[in-house]
This record gives structure tokens, C-alpha cells and sequence, in this order.
């Protein structure tokens, strides 16, 4: 019987602890047993909840409408490890983050702060981590970061209006992970990354940045992940990168700008493993040796590229260490240039990781090869076809001022570019109207004069030979219907003088 009765109790004790546990959990929101984690997020919420457990190790209060932190709130939670405010309305934060004592991760993205105050972390001796990306920050906020230099290894200052600054990240030896994406400088000025003894990460995704920042990256000596996507870099060279052997992963996706990688482009990276361009539409030209110099790559990443053509020996210098290749979603154009890559593929898709279902050609001599992946054409039928003008515009009378499109088309592969002789000089055409196994140039004039009036010839040329077709414009004044007045002959005049002679790109 006692012991009946001591079981009643220890459960009645056990159901009021749960009950205590229950109410002890902020309204809207939700804790997990324990109350170690308490979730807030979602709740249009414009204050830190009141009520929160004093447990709690992690707070999460994201996308709601907070607009201050509440020190008090704050001051309350001595046990807190991670505080998650993301995606508020933040625009200013307290003085002081009291009794953070054993914050570890402190993240407050998105939200409109413009400057951290500079005792901010003063309490928050053993900050590990700090996200601050999708702010208003115009520098960095090196006062505030003083209190937490020997315990930082993360900063996230991404898509901040912030100018960074020599000597900037100094202060943050223990610094591994740095993130500058979206910052809009065009550069990063002498200076900036030293001290930075221990970042092993950085991403310097700046959508301005025309070239690798050089120095800057060479003194850091234990780098591993090297992060620059979406940046204004056209091109890669011999010494586009500074020696940085420790380096192991090179990130450039989406470097929409990058046209070329040529000799030797990637050669500071001695011992890199993964490199990645996927997604760069005008990364057309890879450089036969552009992967020369480099002993450990194992993965390869050109997917969704402008890659027409490769070169013979472009995966030579890696041929040994590589692994896996993908080289899908580009406009391959499977003409005699490429009969190697027909033949090196089959061997390939037996020796590395291949996406070979996705490696299709774009354009080809045979209808049949059209949109077919590389590996089902047979090597015969790579073949290049000699340029031909198939279509022009037929000789023609206009009046003046009228306007006109001249259209010349011309099969070919590869394709051939097209030159526009006209009695006004001449005229590549600077990109094309792409046919199956051809190009287009329209040639546009408005407002026609007498000046206009002569030949026209279209020139089509390849490396397989030249074609050229040509055509005669004649301008015939403007027909004066029924004794028009006289300011109809100024207009006339006005329109002689503003000839438009232009290549629509089509
Ligand atoms: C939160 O802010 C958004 C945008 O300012 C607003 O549309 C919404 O009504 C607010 N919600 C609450 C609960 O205040
Ligand atoms: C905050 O800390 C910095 C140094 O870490 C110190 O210079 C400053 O006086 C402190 N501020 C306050 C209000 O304690
Ligand atoms: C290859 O060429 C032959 C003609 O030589 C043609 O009949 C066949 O359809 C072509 N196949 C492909 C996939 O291009
Ligand atoms: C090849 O694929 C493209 C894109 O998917 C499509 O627009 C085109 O019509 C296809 N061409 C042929 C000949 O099937
Ligand atoms: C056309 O382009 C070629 C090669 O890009 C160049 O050599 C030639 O000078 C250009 N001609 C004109 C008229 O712009
Ligand atoms: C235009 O082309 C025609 C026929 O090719 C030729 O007879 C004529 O001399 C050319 N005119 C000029 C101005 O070059
Ligand atoms: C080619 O040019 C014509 C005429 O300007 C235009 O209507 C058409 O959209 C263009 N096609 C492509 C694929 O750009």
C-alpha cells in the first residue's frame, strides 16, 4: 500500500512538472521537451515573447516583425547558446546584449541594421558565430567585433552595403569563415585580409569584381574553399590567381561575365580537388593547357556553359587525378573539330563520372545528331559543312526615308561568321539568329537616303572556306502626292542628313 501511494505522488509531482513545463512556454510559440529549443518563428510577432524559459539553449524567433531586441528579454536567458532573429524589421540594436555569457551563434539576417554599437557583444565573450548578412552595414563594425576577436571563427557580412577597408578583419585571428558575397566594391584594397591567419573560407562573390584580388589572397596561408560566383571576371590567365597550395576547392558558378579560361588560368592552384564554372552561359573558350599545372583536381564542373567546341588536350594535365566531369547543358557543336570528343568520350564515360545523357549536340551536319547526346553519333558523322549564303534579301527599290531590314542567312559548321559589305563600309554582324546549322545577320537602315542606294554584299566565313552573295538597294525619291507643301521638302532634307545605319541583332 505505501508503496501504491508513493507512486501517486511521484506521478502527481511528475504530471505538475509537465504542466510547469507546459506553461512555461511562450504563447504562439513552441518548445521542445526540455525547453531547451524554443521555435517562434512565423508569428507576425513585433516583441521578443515574454515567458520564455530560462533553460533555453536556443532561440529561435525568424521571420516575424520584430523591430528592437529587448535587453531585458535577453537579459533573462543566461543559458542561451544560439539566438536566431533572421528576417525581422531590426533597425537598431541595444547597447549592451546582456548576460550573454555563453552565446555561441548569434544570427540576425536579414533585417535593417545599419551600424552594431560598439559595446554590443561586450557581454558575449565566447561569440563563435556571427551572421549579419542582409543588413544595411556600411563598414565593418570592428569596434563591436574587439569584444569577440580571439572567439570568432564565423562571419557572414553578405549582401551589405559595406565598404570594406585596409586592416578591416585584422583584429579576427581565429577567423576561419568569412563571407563578403554581394558586397559592391570593385575590389579588395591592399591590406584588407590581413591578419586573417586562420581563414580556411572566404567568398568574395562581389558582383563588381573584375579580377581575382591577388595579393590579398596570398598571404592566406591556410586557405581551403575559395568562393567567387557572380562576379565581373571576363577572363582567366596565367597568374590570375597567386600561389595557394592549400587551397582545395575553387568555386566560380554563375560568373556570368567569364568568356575565357586560357593557358594556365587555374595554375596557382597546385593541389585544388573540386573546381566549378557551372552556370556561366559566356564561358565559351577553354584553352588547351587552361588546366595545365594542377596535380590533385578530381572533380570538374562545366555544366550549363557556351561551350561549342573543346580543344584536344584540354583534360590531359588532370587526366590522371580526375574523377568526376560534367560538361552537360552546353551548345556542343558536334562538327570535324570535335570528332576527338566523340571518340575521347567513349573512353571517358568508362573512366570517370560523366553526365553523359546531358552532353548533347546543339548543332550538328546531321538532322538526326540534333539534340542527341555525343556518345550515340557515330565519329563519322562529325563532320564541318563549307559555309554558303542559302538566303539573302533580293535586289530592291526603296523610297527615302522609308526603312528596311536586310536579311542574310548562311549554313555552315562551324558556324561562320557574317560580314556586311554596304556602300557605307562594313558591318559584322556581332551576334546571330542561330539556325540549326547556320547563322543570320539582318541588317537594319533606317530612314533611307540617296546614300544608301548601291551593293550590298553578305560574307560568310569559316575555317571551312568563304561565301558571299550580293544584292543591289536603289532609292527613289520620296513620290510628293497631289502639290504638298513646301515643309514636306524640309522634312525630306532633315531625313537625308540623320541616316541610321545599324545591325539589328536578332
Ligand atoms: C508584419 O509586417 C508586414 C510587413 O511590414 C506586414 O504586412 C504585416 O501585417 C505585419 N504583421 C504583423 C502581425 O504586424
Ligand atoms: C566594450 O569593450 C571594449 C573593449 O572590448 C571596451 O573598450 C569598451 O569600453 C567596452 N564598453 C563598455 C560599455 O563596457
Ligand atoms: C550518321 O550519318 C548517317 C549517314 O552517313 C545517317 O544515316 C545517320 O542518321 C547519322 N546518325 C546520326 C546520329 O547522326
Ligand atoms: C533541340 O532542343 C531544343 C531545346 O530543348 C529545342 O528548342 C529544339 O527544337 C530541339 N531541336 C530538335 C531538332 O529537336
Ligand atoms: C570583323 O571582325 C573580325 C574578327 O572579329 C575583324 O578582324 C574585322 O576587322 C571586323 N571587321 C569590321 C568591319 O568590323
Ligand atoms: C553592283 O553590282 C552590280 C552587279 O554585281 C555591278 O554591275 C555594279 O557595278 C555594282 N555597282 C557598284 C556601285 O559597285
Ligand atoms: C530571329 O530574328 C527574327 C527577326 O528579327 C526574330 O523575330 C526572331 O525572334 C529571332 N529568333 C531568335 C531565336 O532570336
Amino acid at each position: 500500500m505505501e508503496d501504491m501511494a508513493g507512486r501517486r505522488v511521484l506521478m502527481c509531482v511528475c504530471f505538475l512538472a509537465m504542466v510547469a513545463g507546459a506553461l512555461s512556454c511562450p504563447e504562439l510559440c513552441f518548445c521542445l521537451p526540455g525547453d531547451k529549443t524554443v521555435l517562434c518563428d512565423s508569428k507576425g510577432l513585433t516583441s521578443l515573447p515574454n515567458g520564455i524559459p530560462e533553460s533555453v539553449t536556443l532561440l529561435r524567433v525568424t521571420n516575424n516583425n520584430l523591430t528592437v531586441l529587448d535587453p531585458d528579454v535577453v537579459r533573462r536567458l543566461p543559458n542561451l547558446l544560439a539566438f536566431y532573429v533572421d528576417d525581422n524589421q531590426i533597425r537598431q540594436l541595444p547597447n549592451l546584449l546582456p548576460g550573454a555569457a555563453n552565446l555561441n551563434t548569434l544570427s540576425i539576417r536579414g533585417n535593417y541594421i545599419s551600424s552594431i554599437p560598439p559595446a554590443f557583444l561586450n557581454e558575449s565573450i565566447t561569440l563563435n558565430r556571427l551572421y549579419l548578412s542582409g543588413n544595411q552595414l556600411s563598414r565593418v563594425p570592428i569596434d563591436a567585433l574587439r569584444a569577440v576577436r580571439e572567439t570568432l571563427t564565423i562571419l557572414d557580412l553578405s549582401d551589405n552595403p559595406v565598404v570594406v577597408k585596409p586592416g578591416d578583419f585584422s583584429i579576427l585571428i581565429n577567423l576561419k569563415f568569412l563571407k563578403l558575397a554581394g558586397v559592391s566594391q570593385t575590389f579588395l584594397p591592399e591590406g584588407t585580409l590581413n591578419g586573417l591567419e586562420a581563414l580556411t573560407y572566404l567568398d568574395i562573390s562581389m558582383p563588381n569584381l573584375r579580377s581575382i584580388p591577388k595579393t590579398e589572397l596570398a598571404g592566406l596561408r591556410v586557405l581551403q574553399e575559395l568562393v567567387a560566383e557572380r562576379t565581373s571576371i571576363s577572363a582567366l590567365s596565367d597568374g590570375s590567381f597567386p600561389r595557394l597550395p592549400t587551397v582545395r576547392r575553387l568555386k566560380m558558378d554563375n560568373s556570368v561575365k567569364l568568356r575565357a579560361l586560357n593557358d594556365r588560368a587555374l595554375s596557382g592552384l597546385v593541389n585544388v580537388e573540386t573546381v566549378t564554372f557551372r552556370n556561366s552561359p559566356l564561358l565559351s573558350f577553354i584553352e588547351e593547357g587552361a588546366f595545365s599545372g594542377l596535380a590533385a583536381v578530381r572533380e570538374l564542373d562545366l555544366r550549363s556553359c557556351g561551350l561549342m567546341a573543346l580543344q584536344d588536350r584540354t583534360f590531359l594535365p588532370v587526366a590522371r587525378t580526375l574523377e568526376v566531369l560534367y560538361l552537360g547543358r552546353n551548345p556542343f557543336s558536334c562538327d570535324c573539330r570535335m570528332k576527338w570528343f566523340g571518340r575521347w568520350l567513349q573512353q571517358a564515360v568508362a573512366t570517370y563520372a560523366l553526365d553523359s545523357e546531358e552532353i548533347v549536340c546543339e548543332r550538328a551536319s546531321y538532322p538526326e545528331a540534333l539534340n542527341s547526346t555525343v556518345l550515340n553519333i557515330p565519329i563519322s558523322n562529325f563532320s564541318c559543312v563549307v559555309p554558303t549564303v542559302v538566303d539573302l534579301t533580293p535586289t530592291t527599290t526603296v523610297l527615302t526615308g522609308d526603312s528596311m531590314e536586310l536579311v542574310c542567312r548562311a549554313d555552315g559548321l562551324p558556324d561562320p561568321v557574317l560580314v556586311w559589305n554596304t556602300p557605307q563600309g562594313s558591318f559584322n554582324a556581332t551576334s546571330f539568329n542561330l539556325t540549326a546549322t547556320g547563322v543570320a545577320a539582318t541588317l537594319y537602315l533606317g530612314d533611307i537616303s540617296p546614300d544608301n542606294d548601291g551593293n550590298y554584299t553578305c560574307i560568310a566565313r569559316s575555317d571551312q572556306g568563304k561565301s558571299q552573295n550580293s544584292m543591289t538597294l536603289t532609292v527613289l525619291p520620296q513620290q510628293i502626292v497631289g502639290g504638298a507643301p513646301s515643309n514636306s521638302i524640309v522634312a525630306v532634307a532633315t531625313l537625308y542628313c540623320a541616316v541610321i545605319l545599324a545591325i539589328l541583332v536578332m
